[in-house]
């Protein structure tokens, strides 16, 4: 069994009906129960099985039910796959008085799939097999100017995983990260459009999560992403700078692909988010874990 979180859109999607066509049995979790048991159907039909469990990640009680009701019912996951993740642009203008975007982001990206990990982590150590693979960004590496909040929190699960998978490779687990660039999903949309130029598919994206799934590899990230963080490292600041500019290249380039209504400005994403931001409602199979 695949432990998938943020499976109900996006890449999170992809990867599992990639996974279904495998024949693999899954799990499914993410807040929005309605779109994980239309996705649990597709996978069926797909060749596969899946089982829904829904979780808010902010929600560390809800995170804990959501890893004894995994281990209890569907056993010790052969895989983790960490796709849930929320993003926001925002100036450092627009960051005054907002300090609960980090608590925000940081409940999402960091600390409810850290607790997820750590659960699923000590069984699979203990019988000495497991894979986990984290999907973060290129700006977790190389500080970016408007997605600080977003960045810090993918750098610190980045910094977590990093420090424990010599000592999980030892028992046998291996963890993998994967930095995705620029992928055309509901994430992208505020900021890039909804079919931004330049940007991954989200079944191209689900092709290297899925090639971290299988081959022995702890790392993924496109070239450029690599050589950005050497330089992040030797010239900080400079490379901050840049990255800003670039970034400001890239949306105006995305953008000119943007089609359908919502077109238009450039900007930064809506308050709240990007689509997902908000739960829906709750499904009529499926079971939801931890108070909305
Ligand atoms: N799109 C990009 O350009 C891009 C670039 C680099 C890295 N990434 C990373 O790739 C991963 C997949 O992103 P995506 O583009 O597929 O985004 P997406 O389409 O917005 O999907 C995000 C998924 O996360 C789930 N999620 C969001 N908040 C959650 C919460 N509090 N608790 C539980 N689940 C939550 C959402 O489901 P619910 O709303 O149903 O909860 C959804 O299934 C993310 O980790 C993202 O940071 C994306």
């Amino acid at each position: 069994m695949i432990l998938v979180t943020g499976a109900s859109g996006g890449v999170g999607r992809e990867v599992c009906l990639a996974l279904a066509a495998r024949g693999e049995q899954l799990v499914l979790t993410a807040r929005d129960v309605a779109r994980l048991v239309a996705l649990a159907a597709e996978v069926r039909a797909a060749g596969g099985d899946a089982w829904v469990l829904s979780c808010d990640l902010r929600d560390q009680q809800a995170v804990a039910e959501l890893a004894e009701t995994v281990l209890a019912e569907h056993g010790i996951p052969e895989a983790v796959v960490l796709l849930a993740g929320h993003s926001l642009r925002r100036t450092l203008e627009e960051s005054f008085g907002r300090p609960h975007d980090l608590v925000r982001l940081t409940g999402t990206n960091l600390l409810g799939p850290a607790a997820l990990v750590l659960a699923m982590l000590e069984p699979m150590c203990a019988t000495g097999t497991g894979r986990v693979i984290a999907v973060t960004s290129a700006s977790a590496r190389i500080p970016t100017p408007g997605w600080a909040a977003y960045g810090a929190s993918k750098a610190a699960l980045d910094a977590w995983l990093r420090a424990l998978r010599p000592q999980a490779a030892r028992h046998g687990v291996r963890i993998a990260i994967v930095e995705l660039p620029l992928v055309a999903t509901a994430m992208a949309a505020p900021t890039y459009g909804s079919a931004p130029r330049g940007a991954l598919s989200p079944a191209d994206a689900a092709g290297r999560v899925l090639h971290a799934l299988d081959a022995p590899r702890t790392f993924i990230s496109p070239p450029w992403a690599r050589v950005g963080a050497v330089i992040a490292q030797a010239a900080p600041a400079l490379t901050a700078a840049a990255a800003g500019r670039a970034g400001d290249l890239v949306r105006r380039v995305a953008v000119h692909g943007r089609t359908g209504p919502g077109a238009g400005s450039i900007g930064r994403s809506r308050a709240g988010g990007p689509a997902g931001d908000e739960p829906t409602g709750r499904g009529a199979t499926g079971r939801r874990i931890g108070p909305r």
